[in-house]
């Protein structure tokens, strides 16, 4: 694409990720992802906004290589973590959390096995998620799962099957996991989109609250404009597999979500009117 509006920040600390160059090509020929430059500090709580296909849950996907990329690097406080395999592979998933629009939690069991599971994943090879999973883990894992639940206020529904609760306690307990695993970055791709609107607030109130109190940088992929925007402190716009905006929340127009989620076409005048505003 042409244009393309960026508006720095000053940060005290290093970058916690970066990425150079970052491209994703699908086997079938797609190039969801183009030449990704981006820096995330860890004091930073990031929308993702853009059309339907943009590439915004590649984007995320490489991140925490769910997917491979297929050009450029990406880095994790310094460390090069794009092609790593095995046990590396492993580590990079734990480091960079991420939660789902489908909360993908494991129905049977409780909400505390689901949240020791996501340390599990992590740290022992081999389990079978049996009837009870809690009694194989120490003292000090139970104390860390509870003290993520209650992070994200749900502590009280600890021994509850997960499938008992609502979409938006579900959620959060995914949250509760993810924290587990005492995650670098925290990533969140549509978290809200099947929740209503009262508990989609809780849930981006849970996520700021990580962000500010933990200093774990967040990325939330978001399909509504409004919580992008009230949430966002730093608004990233794709198109076509591409970052077209990159700036403040408050910087942001609606000429700019516009652009942001228009065609090509009227790209170029639209992109001359913007650098009024930028
Ligand atoms: N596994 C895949 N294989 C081939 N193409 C894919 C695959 N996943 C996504 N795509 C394509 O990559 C582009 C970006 O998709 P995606 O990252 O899901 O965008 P978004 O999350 O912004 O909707 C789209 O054209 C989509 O059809
Ligand atoms: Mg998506």
């Amino acid at each position: 694409m042409g244009q393309k509006i960026s508006i720095k920040t000053k940060h005290r600390d290093g970058p916690v990720l970066r990425t150079k160059g970052l491209g994703k090509t699908y086997p079938n020929g797609t190039k969801a992802l183009k030449d990704v430059d981006f820096t995330l500090h860890s004091d930073e709580f990031v929308s993702v906004i853009g059309s339907s296909g943009a590439g915004k849950s590649t984007f995320l996907r490489c991140l925490n290589r769910l997917i491979r990329p297929t050009e450029g690097m990406i880095e994790l406080q310094g460390k090069n973590i794009t092609y790593g395999n095995g046990n590396g592979l492993k580590q990079v998933r734990q480091q960079v959390g991420m939660i789902f629009q489908q909360f993908n939690l494991i129905p049977r069991l409780s909400v505390l096995s689901n949240v020791l599971a996501g340390r599990l994943r992590f740290n022992q090879k081999h389990i079978s998620y049996g009837t009870s999973i809690i009694r194989l883990f120490p003292k000090l894992e139970k104390e860390i799962a509870f003290e993520c639940l209650k992070q994200v206020g749900i502590e009280h529904l600890a021994f509850q099957r997960a499938d008992t609760l609502s979409g938006g306690q579900q959620q959060r307990v995914a949250i509760a996991r993810t924290l587990a695993q005492e995650p670098k970055v925290f990533l969140a791709d549509e978290p809200i989109s099947s929740l209503d609107p009262h508990s989609a607030e809780k849930v981006m109130e849970i996520l700021l609250q990580i962000n500010q109190d933990q200093k774990i940088p967040v990325i939330i992929n978001l399909h509504h404009i409004d919580f992008a925007l009230r949430y966002g402190r730093r608004i990233i716009g794709m198109a076509d597999g591409e970052i077209i905006f990159d700036g403040k929340g408050k910087d942001i127009t609606q000429d700019i979500v516009d652009w942001i989620y228009q065609g090509q076409e009227e790209e170029k005048c639209k992109a001359e009117r913007i650098r009024a505003y930028a």
